[in-house]
């Protein structure tokens, strides 16, 4: 891990020492109140309301099609809302685009770069409508393509790159103009692990800056590792938010044995609960022991006994498989 910061140490000295707007702790930097987007006969984003304050970083987790990149447009004046209030730095989205979006970083979810730019050409066309000066954009692109490990690749076509290589060129995208906030539409989905534990460190650096992070991702350990709250979303709503740590503790069991490819279920313990998606089984238990005497009775290598974790909640909450 401590190799991944070095590079970028150099290059953040820089950035650090760019001025970042003060922001007042009181003052929520993200609030909506029965926000609403709604399609036809579906509410996308069904009446959420919460508060992010500045310097959080909060996750939003969710199954496909929970409404979490509906709200992610809202929030960046990609669409309007139907009903409900939504104030970003204490302004409304839509009317106050500009002056939001000036502040705002995006990672959206789908590669929208254009296919024919190569990746520093990609680059400079944002920093220039940003409002960058052209030396000050070529500085802080040859930056972050130095973080992103980007440097061999400036002169690749966007269709050239790898799939990961365009989620890193996006990241880099979404930082040219130095943002308070950050929104991470699933910004690791493709990379590789190396790359994303060095995407998890550069946004730990940046929240540490004083920045504040919202992002979505379908990885329990992203959210874990990165977010001082989750709030999960279900169908267009918010059905759980809190603390990773907090929603495990107050929603399961503290260990669970999780088991599959089994002919035959085994003789349960008391107080051991049993939750069955497909043919993967759960077993859990406050108690270590009577677990670990079920481990010894499963025949199959499949079996692991483990801490309840963050995936646990969500699945519990939002149904286990997309049969169910
Ligand atoms: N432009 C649109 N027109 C009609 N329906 C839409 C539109 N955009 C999104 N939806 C619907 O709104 C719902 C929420 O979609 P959204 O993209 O916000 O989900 P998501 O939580 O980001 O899912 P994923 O994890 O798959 O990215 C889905 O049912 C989707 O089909
Ligand atoms: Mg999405």
């Amino acid at each position: 891990m401590t190799a991944h910061f070095s590079p970028w140490s150099r290059a953040w000295a820089i950035i650090a020492g760019m001025e970042r707007l003060d922001a007042d702790p009181t003052i929520p930097l993200i609030s909506a109140n029965a926000l609403t987007k709604r399609y036809d006969e579906l509410n996308a984003v069904d009446a959420v309301s919460f508060d992010i304050a500045p310097n959080e970083c909060v996750a939003f987790l969710g199954p496909n099609g929970a409404g979490k990149t509906t709200l992610m447009r809202m929030i960046h004046s990609a669409i309007e809302k139907t009903s409900g209030s939504l104030t970003v730095f204490d302004r409304t989205p839509m009317r106050d685009r500009k002056l939001i979006n000036a502040r705002v970083g995006v990672v959206f979810q789908d590669n929208n770069l254009d296919q024919e730019l190569n990746a520093r050409e990609a680059l400079l066309v944002h920093a220039l409508y940003c409002g960058l000066d052209h030396a000050t954009a070529n500085q802080r692109i040859t930056q972050l393509f130095e973080w992103l490990a980007l440097q061999e690749k400036t002169k690749s076509t966007i269709r050239a790159l790898s799939g990961g290589m365009v989620r890193r060129l996006m990241v880099a995208r979404a930082l040219l103009n130095s943002p308070d906030l950050l929104l991470l539409d699933e910004p690791t989905t493709g990379l590789d692990p190396q790359v994303r534990h060095t995407i998890w460190s550069l946004l730990r650096q940046l929240k540490r800056q004083g920045i504040t992070i919202l992002l979505t991702t379908h990885y329990m350990e992203e959210a874990q590792q990165l977010a001082d709250r989750v709030m999960v979303m279900d169908r267009g709503n918010i059905i759980l938010s809190g603390t990773p740590n907090a929603l495990i503790s107050e929603h399961l069991e503290r260990y669970v044995l999780q088991a599959s490819g089994l002919d035959e279920l085994p003789v349960i313990n008391d107080g051991v609960r049993h939750e069955r998606a497909g043919d993967a089984h759960y077993f859990y238990s406050n108690d270590e022991a009577p677990l670990q005497r079920l481990h010894e009775q499963l025949p199959t290598q499949y079996a692991v006994l483990r801490h309840a974790n963050l995936e646990d909640v969500f699945l519990k909450f939002t149904g286990r498989g997309l049969s169910e």
